[in-house]
């Protein structure tokens, strides 16, 4: 069967049952807005040095704006606001970025904020992987993910994603050094379950 033509400008909704993935738009910013200000999140992405850093941390609108507008647009890297029907807000995003053509590949990550541990993560990641491998005919995504964030390996696991290596000392935290491991999947081994 041919695979099918990967464009990244086509951007289109994901509907699961627990959230919708939606391309973002300039109205989810002041969503997004608040939601970045989350310490945990700021560490665990790596955005940060340490906890006090984090806790200060804030993006203005006038940032988040202009990095939406262009993400809203790109032709490298789709961007959707996870939406969680319980509550019926925006409550993180799921990306796919760094598409290489040539290679049919890209990168891929994620942030919930608040709403963790109640499964939005795994269907969000599902999602997206069922839309590179599926709807856009990609062969591989990659992501990284800090060695003190063993519950995103975990469900980057259980969607499929396999351990290729160590980025030794990739992060500096806390005044010492956080390992990157990086993970990919291969459309030969997604399974859509
Ligand atoms: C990583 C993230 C997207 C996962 O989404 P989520 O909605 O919280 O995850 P889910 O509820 O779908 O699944 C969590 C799983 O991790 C497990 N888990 C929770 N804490 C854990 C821990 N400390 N160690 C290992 N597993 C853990 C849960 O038991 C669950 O697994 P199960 O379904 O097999 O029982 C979300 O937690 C997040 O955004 N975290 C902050 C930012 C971040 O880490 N982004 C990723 C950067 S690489």
């Amino acid at each position: 069967m041919k695979a099918p033509t990967i464009d990244f400008s086509r951007k289109c909704s994901l509907p699961g049952s627990l959230v919708t993935l939606r391309p973002v738009t300039m109205a989810d910013v002041s969503a997004l807005h608040a939601a970045l200000r989350d310490t945990e999140l700021a560490v665990l992405t790596g955005s940060v040095h340490d906890r006090t850093e984090a806790r200060h941390k804030e993006w203005s609108m006038a940032e988040l704006e202009d990095i939406y507008r262009r993400w809203a647009v790109a032709e490298d890297r789709i961007v959707w606001a996870i939406v969680d029907h319980d509550s019926g807000e925006v409550v993180g995003e799921s990306v796919l970025n760094d598409l290489d053509l040539g290679n049919r590949s890209c990168g891929f990550r994620i942030w919930i904020s608040g709403a963790r541990n109640k499964g939005l993560g795994t269907e969000a990641t599902r999602l997206t992987m069922r839309h590179a491998f599926a709807d856009q005919g990609l062969n591989r995504v990659e992501l990284e993910v800090y060695d003190f964030n063993p519950r995103a390996r975990h469900v980057y696991e259980k969607v499929g994603f396999v351990h290729e290596g160590v980025k030794r000392q990739a992060l500096r935290y806390e005044g010492g050094w956080i390992d990157a491991h990086v993970m990919s999947i291969l459309a030969c081994e997604w399974a859509d379950h």
